[in-house]
């Protein structure tokens, strides 16, 4: 993609990654892809913020060499360590050995760990500033959004907040860099969404902290390292960012995640049923066989909504592995404090009804329905599965944990 023009003096020099199958090896993002947003500020000195993953590099040093020489860079703003956006910092080093590169203490001791990089390097602390002539760059730590050594960059002439990873998402740019020139912009929301679900909603205390230590600077443009810049509405993926933290704050929304999984089909039709519960009930609910979908589309489910009904077989004497999986990720999310409904066939012991008590127990999830039955569904199996889904749905209405 072409430079873009941000303000005067500060563009954007971003690249798209469409190549990568799991972001931070886990996510997918084959069909979604991803940008790296790096910046650069061209002054009486010029300052690059943030970088690109390292297959990047000659991408990232193409766009550079559209506004300057790389060679004569000034300063790099490491906001952020993780490598999607160092990763060019070892090639970029033997280029402009003479830029002086400005983090944070712990981003120093990475620099170090991962790279090798002990030279050149200087710590900037809470509200230090850097001159560059016309534009000045202002240093807002941001620890644990998302790891430790996390700072934002505010350019104070223009207003421009870099945010690094807050306020990003998923989702490759498709031509063009900003909240306005896209006229669906309920997909970057939902890739957000998405994306805040897999990988920041375990620091939702800190996003809280860095909203609120930011909220009455002005912003005219939001620049994160991942997805839209938002100089149309700055204030609407912040708004979303805030919304999304206290989820895991304050509780989340009334609303059911079903996950089923099934292996001949019972439990597949007795979770229709349950679903039809549910629907009479006038409550949403997201249907995932957890079979076929990735968890990364599950967990902004799971992650906003009050109730989950888990409809899995048992599996040689216990849960079905699929279902396993996810219930695993959502204990290592921490996504807690939800009310859960269990329903699942067996064939001659069963086992899986008495596994997911212990994972209700785990995830600190209040368990309300919790019924197995032998073989398949019949018409009264059915009944009693509209029933239970009827039964959940008014449980979380009438002393629903959601806001
Ligand atoms: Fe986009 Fe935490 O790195």
């Amino acid at each position: 993609m072409t430079v873009s023009e941000v303000k005067p003096g500060i563009y954007w020099i971003g690249v798209n990654d469409r190549t990568t199958d799991l972001f931070e090896g886990l996510w997918p993002i084959t069909s979604e892809g991803v940008s790296y947003n790096a910046y650069l500020v061209k002054d009486e000195k010029s300052a690059l913020i943030d970088l690109a993953k390292d297959f990047k590099t000659t991408a990232l040093l193409d766009q550079i060499a559209e506004i300057l020489d790389p060679a004569a860079l000034d300063y790099i703003v490491i906001n952020h360590m993780e490598p999607d956006h160092t990763g060019v910092i070892r090639a970029l080093r033997l280029i402009a050995p003479d830029a002086t590169l400005l983090c944070t203490k712990r981003a120093e001791e990475m620099l170090a760990s991962y790279y090798g990089i002990t030279e050149g390097v200087r710590v900037v602390s809470e509200g230090d500033t850097l001159d560059l002539g016309t534009h000045q760059l202002k240093f807002v730590m941001t620890p644990m959004v998302h790891w430790p050594e996390t700072m934002m960059t505010y350019e104070v002439s223009e207003q421009v907040l870099f945010s690094c990873d807050a306020f990003g998402g998923y989702g490759a740019l498709q031509g063009a860099i900003f909240d306005d020139q896209y006229t669906d912009l309920a997909y970057y929301e939902r890739e957000a969404l998405r994306y805040y679900a897999n990988i920041v909603a375990l620091f939702s205390r800190p996003v809280i902290r860095a909203i609120d230590k930011l909220k009455d600077v002005p912003v005219t443009v939001i620049a994160p390292s991942h997805g839209l810049v938002w100089r149309h509405n700055p204030q609407r993926i912040v708004d979303l960012y805030r919304e999304w933290a206290n989820y895991a704050l304050e509780g989340p929304e009334l609303g059911v995640t079903m996950l089923y999984g099934t292996m001949y089909g019972n439990t597949e039709e007795v979770a229709e049923a349950v679903a039809s519960g549910v629907a009479r009930a006038a409550v949403p609910v997201d249907i995932f066989d957890v079979r076929h979908i990735h968890a990364s589309y599950i967990l902004p489910s799971l992650y906003a909504r009050s109730g989950v009904l888990v409809g899995a077989p048992t599996y040689e004497g216990e849960l079905f592995p699929p279902m396993a999986h996810v219930l695993d990720l959502a204990a290592r999310k921490r996504i807690r404090d939800r009310k859960v409904g269990y329903f699942g066939s067996f064939g001659w012991s069963g086992g899986a009804r008495k596994e997911i008590a212990d994972w209700a127990e785990k995830l600190h999830w209040d368990m309300i329905e919790n019924w197995e039955f032998p073989g398949g569904p019949d018409r009264a199996k059915l009944t009693e599965a509209e029933e239970l889904g009827y039964r959940f749905a008014m449980a979380l209405k009438d002393k629903s944990s959601a806001r």
